[in-house]
């Protein structure tokens, strides 16, 4: 595995590679980012991994500060893959002039985790940009654990990269159904208790609810009975467009964001 930080150097490693996987991620390896990153390698020919925590993004600068980071582990969690190589920009590489501000992206980005978090897709959208502009993958890797930013990435890469597929993997947990995060080491056990109690929750209630057997009232509640400390949203929506399932119910998920102490935690089932 190589270790680059220049885009030169990078570039040159690269070139002439027509089946090339990019699998970006903030670090913090874990199992939902070793899903994306296997299927890469089952598919392509050499497999890209970025670490960059991606300043921008961040709606806080105390949950920058905060972001777990673990270079050293990562790196022996990566070499482990047998990943062709490993990409670690520094932040001038990246933003040499800036954020983009003006960076285009789907309303999909008012809803959800956009509605608290202004700015947020349009900076995740333009440090994909910059990574695309320099690796010009043929495949780009996403997790349905972020399932919003994987909707609007994947209508940004059509519109604007359309010689890079998307493809979306699905959310690994672990066995009592918490979502992997990198976010998760920050709890405490007690709070990862009540995290997959919520899992189970919502795992058990979601026909209820579609039903119209439940409300999201009564699911708030339950969530809240458990010692939440705040749930920033919970929602049951078509996983197409993200609008609320009326008439005839393709397919629909509950998408909830919440806080377990200053931990913000998000998933959808
Ligand atoms: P990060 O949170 O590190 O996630 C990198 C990728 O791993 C994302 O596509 C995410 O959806 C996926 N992922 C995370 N947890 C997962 C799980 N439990 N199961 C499956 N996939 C999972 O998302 C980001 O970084 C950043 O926003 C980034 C795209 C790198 C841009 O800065």
């Amino acid at each position: 595995m190589k270790i680059i930080s220049h885009k030169n150097k990078l570039v040159k490693f690269i070139q002439n590679e027509k089946n090339l996987g990019f699998v970006p991620t903030m670090g913090g390896i874990h199992l939902g980012h070793i899903s994306l990153i296997k299927r890469s390698i089952s598919q392509c020919n050499k497999t890209v991994v970025s670490i960059f925590i991606n300043k921008p993004q961040f709606n806080r600068n105390h949950d920058f500060k905060k972001y777990p980071r673990a270079l050293n582990k990562d790196i022996k969690k990566l070499k482990k893959l047998k990943i062709d190589l490993l990409y670690l920009p520094k932040n001038k590489e990246i933003y040499p002039n800036g954020q983009n501000k003006n960076i285009k992206i789907s309303s999909l980005k008012n809803k959800l985790c956009g509605k608290n978090r202004p700015g947020h897709f349009q900076a995740v959208a333009d440090v994909i940009d910059r990574f695309l502009k320099i690796i010009k993958p043929k495949k780009i890797y996403f997790g349905e654990k972020d399932f919003q930013q994987l909707k609007i990435i994947e209508n940004f890469i059509k519109k604007n990269h359309s010689e890079t597929k998307l493809i979306p993997c699905k959310t690994i947990r672990e066995n009592n159904g918490i979502a992997l995060s990198s976010r998760n080491c920050l709890l405490s056990s007690d709070e990862k208790k009540i995290a997959a109690k919520i899992f189970n929750i919502l795992f058990k209630n979601k026909t209820k609810l579609l039903k119209k057997k439940l409300s999201l009232t009564d699911l708030r509640k339950k969530i809240y009975d458990l010692g939440v400390n705040k749930i920033e949203y919970i929602e049951l929506l078509d996983i197409n467009k993200l609008i609320k399932p009326y008439k005839k119910i393709k397919k629909y998920k509950i998408f909830i964001a919440y806080y377990l102490g200053s931990t913000r935690l998000i998933d959808n089932i």
